[in-house]
């Protein structure tokens, strides 16, 4: 009698004990999930995985300030992230900080993430954790005077860079909120669409107008009818986010191919259908790149 009563209590135990363990498990893989559609959407691997490279091993990106080596992003200890704490991550990608303290260039679309929520940070880095590790150390930046000089950095943020969350808009609907963080925070849009002025800072006055970095050339994506995307739907947004196709029958090319290819295009229906709503109710500008 009495150690069936104990039997009971063990089986209860153990019983309680799976329970625990599955629920953190697949919180655990809800957390990795999400953190594969930031990790798309954010375009992390455009830039920090070279030409035929291993993921995330360090990448390559030439600006008119000079050449940028993106670095090593994978879990190697020695040349990826693999020690950096989770405090570490979160100040990098929302404060623009390295873990030795250094402001880093705004070549790195922390501009950008830095409106994004802390949970959604979390779920990037674990998700970068499961990617393999890969031993490689990234080069040195190439870049013209007097960019080369990190510490000029300083005062680029003084003038240019103010740390800040996503606040949702009350008064509009849960969806158009969505899009706008995945524009204006993980999907970095305006990186490339919106004018720079010479030091490099986005012209928020001008914001999605299109603009020419390099030899990125990114058009107007206002809802100008004559210079932006005011002539196509919702449909035909969200169909260009998936295939690449433009309503005139054009594919994408250069660097928002890569855009659709690594990102939108594995996002949700509604994400895109989010994301088309958000840009369609951006104020109109009538100008070209
Ligand atoms: C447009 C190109 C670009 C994109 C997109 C980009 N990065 Fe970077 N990233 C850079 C550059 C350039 C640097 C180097 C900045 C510097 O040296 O000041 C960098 C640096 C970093 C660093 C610091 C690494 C170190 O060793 O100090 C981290 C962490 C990082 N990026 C994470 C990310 C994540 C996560 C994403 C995706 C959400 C991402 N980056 C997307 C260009 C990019
Ligand atoms: C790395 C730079 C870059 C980023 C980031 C980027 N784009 Fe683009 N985008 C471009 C370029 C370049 C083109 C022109 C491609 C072409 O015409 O083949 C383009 C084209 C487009 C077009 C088609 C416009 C037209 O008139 O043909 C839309 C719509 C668009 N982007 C939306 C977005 C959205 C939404 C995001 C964020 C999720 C985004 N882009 C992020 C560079 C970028």
């Amino acid at each position: 009698m009495k150690s069936t009563a104990r039997i009971e209590r063990w089986l209860w135990l153990v019983g309680w004990l799976l329970w625990l363990s599955s629920t953190g498990a697949a919180e655990k893989e809800a957390q990795v999930l999400r953190g594969e559609m930031l990790f798309a959407l954010g375009g992390c691997s455009n830039c920090h995985t070279a030409e035929g490279g291993p993921i995330l091993g360090g990448g390559e990106l030439k600006t008119p300030f000079g050449t940028f080596y993106p670095p090593n992003l994978t879990p190697d200890p020695e040349t990826g992230i693999g020690k950096w704490s989770e405090e570490e991550f979160i100040r990098a990608l929302r404060e623009g900080i390295s873990p030795q303290g250094q402001p880093y260039y705004p070549a790195f679309p922390f501009t950008s993430y830095t409106r994004m929520n802390v949970q959604d940070v979390r779920a990037l880095r674990a998700y970068l954790k499961t990617l393999p590790a890969v031993k490689r150390k990234s080069p040195n930046h190439e870049l013209r005077f007097p960019f080369n000089l990190r510490a000029g950095l300083w005062v680029w943020r003084w003038l240019y860079f103010r740390p800040e969350r996503f606040k949702p808009d009350p008064f509009r609907s849960e969806r158009w909120n969505r899009g706008a963080y995945w524009v204006e925070a993980v999907g970095h849009c305006g990186e490339c669409h919106t004018p720079r002025n010479f030091l490099g800072a986005l012209d928020r006055s001008r914001a999605y107008a299109g603009a020419v970095l390099g030899e990125i050339r990114a058009p107007n994506i206002t809802p100008d009818p004559d210079h932006g995307i005011g002539e196509w739907s919702e449909a035909d947004l969200v169909y260009f986010f998936k295939t690449g196709i433009k309503p005139d029958g054009d594919t994408v090319s250069g660097e928002m191919a890569k855009v659709i290819r690594n990102g939108t295009a594995k996002l949700p229906e509604e994400d895109l259908r989010a994301i088309a709503e958000y840009l369609k109710s951006l104020p109109p500008i009538a100008a070209e790149p």
